[in-house]
């Protein structure tokens, strides 16, 4: 074991006398195109050693065993004491190998100031484009809204005392209901006990002044919980896109719903899908020929509405059960760190995942002067 450690350490110090013979100047470029573990030090300052030496196992483990202990880490408190050690607050880039990337996030999360808002824990994978499991912690924005402790729809945390979801989630409402946002969830079985879940009472809901069902325009609503939030690892708020942004081309969606189109097949644990992102127009102009009923699709798109698809291909979509979920991209913010941000709410498809078919969402951009004044008023 200790070898092990020690020859991580040579290989790192190597890397660092090759380095300054070369050039200091792009030590920012190297830190941020740090691939492996010996170029930690870049990232994480002089006393990596401490970190990669407490790691190790898991960095070898790949980036999923990594992301959890690291996660489990943050939420007991020990990541924090390395943060005495550090010397700057890590930089975080995309080009960065998986593991650097984690480990950087982690000691951000753990040591430096941030924003409000927060990012998850686990990068996007690139590899696979399609239905898979989320990490644990990876979109800590995202919870499940339960009616009479049924799970019938995902929210997103806005913060520590309110949430959005899609409008239709609460339609069918009498009064009487017992609300509840469960925060911090990872699997379906709401048997399965778990640590780190934060379940809350909805003491107000309020739909969009001018949602339609019938066309599912202005899907959007905003629930006021009856207690705040404590944010942690597996709990935080959802950054939302600076005005006048425009979504990425691929960005991802994650929920609890049917992984089947045809039957009601519950998934496990939260799952993600990567999808190809269109605007209103981009979204017109793609599918209007091939969507059903043919020629409906421009009756339901307004400027309030996202696209989002597996291209024309279909297989890949958000389902029944999945709506007030988020649809996410991510994007440097303005201390250049990778962080989602929720551009969409899952709201409707007419078939699900069937080729030519576009994925329905409410554009949050579109909806930011009623979120503000909404979260303000309640
Ligand atoms: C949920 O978990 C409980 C407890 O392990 C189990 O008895 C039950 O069958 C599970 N339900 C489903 C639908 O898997
Ligand atoms: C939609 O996206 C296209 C392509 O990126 C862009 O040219 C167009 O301005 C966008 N339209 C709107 C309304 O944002």
């Amino acid at each position: 074991m200790s070898a092990a450690v020690s020859s991580l350490v040579f290989q790192g110090l190597l890397v660092l006398l090759v380095v300054t013979h070369v050039q200091s100047q792009s030590q920012l470029s190297f830190a941020q195109n740090a691939q492996t573990i010996s170029d930690l030090q870049y990232v994480l300052g002089a006393n990596y050693k401490m970190f990669v030496a407490a790691y190790w196992r898991y960095m070898y483990g790949g980036c999923d065993p990594l992301a959890t202990k690291l996660s489990t880490d943050i939420a007991n408190g020990y990541l924090k004491s390395y943060c005495t050690y550090l010397t700057q607050c890590p930089v975080v880039s995309s080009s960065q190998s998986c593991i650097v990337q984690q480990s950087a996030t982690a000691v951000r999360r753990a040591c430096c100031k941030e924003s409000t808002c927060s990012y998850g824990l686990a990068f996007p994978s690139e590899k696979i484009i399609g239905g898979q499991p989320a990490v644990i912690g990876e979109f800590p924005w995202t919870a499940m809204l339960l009616l009479d402790g049924r799970l019938i729809c995902a929210c997103v945390i806005l913060d520590d005392r309110h949430a959005i979801t899609a409008a239709h989630c609460l339609s069918r409402l009498v009064g009487g209901e017992i609300i509840e946002v469960l925060a911090g969830r990872y699997q379906y079985n709401l048997t399965l006990k778990e640590e780190g879940n934060q379940r809350v009472k909805v003491t107000s809901y309020k739909q969009h002044e001018v949602y339609d069902y019938r066309y599912l325009y202005n899907d959007v609503a905003m629930l006021t919980l009856s207690t705040p939030l404590l944010f942690t690892a597996f709990v935080t708020p959802a950054c939302l896109p600076p005005r006048g942004d425009n979504p990425e081309l691929s960005c991802t969606v994650a929920g609890w719903g049917t992984i089947s189109s045809r039957l009601i097949l519950a998934p496990q644990v939260l799952m993600k899908v990567k999808l190809q992102t269109y605007n209103k127009t981009e979204c017109f102009n793609t599918f209007k020929d091939t969507s059903q009923p043919q020629g409906s699709l421009g009756l339901y798109l307004t400027d309030g509405n996202l696209c989002a698809a597996n291209g024309l291909l279909g297989g890949q979509d958000s389902c029944s059960g999945d709506s007030g979920g988020p649809l996410m991209c991510l994007k440097k913010s303005s201390d250049n760190v990778l962080r989602y941000y929720v551009f969409g709410i899952v709201s409707g498809a007419s078939d699900c995942a069937r080729p030519g078919e576009p994925g329905l969402y409410s554009n949050l951009l579109y909806y930011m002067d009623w979120i503000e004044t909404n979260l303000r008023s309640s």
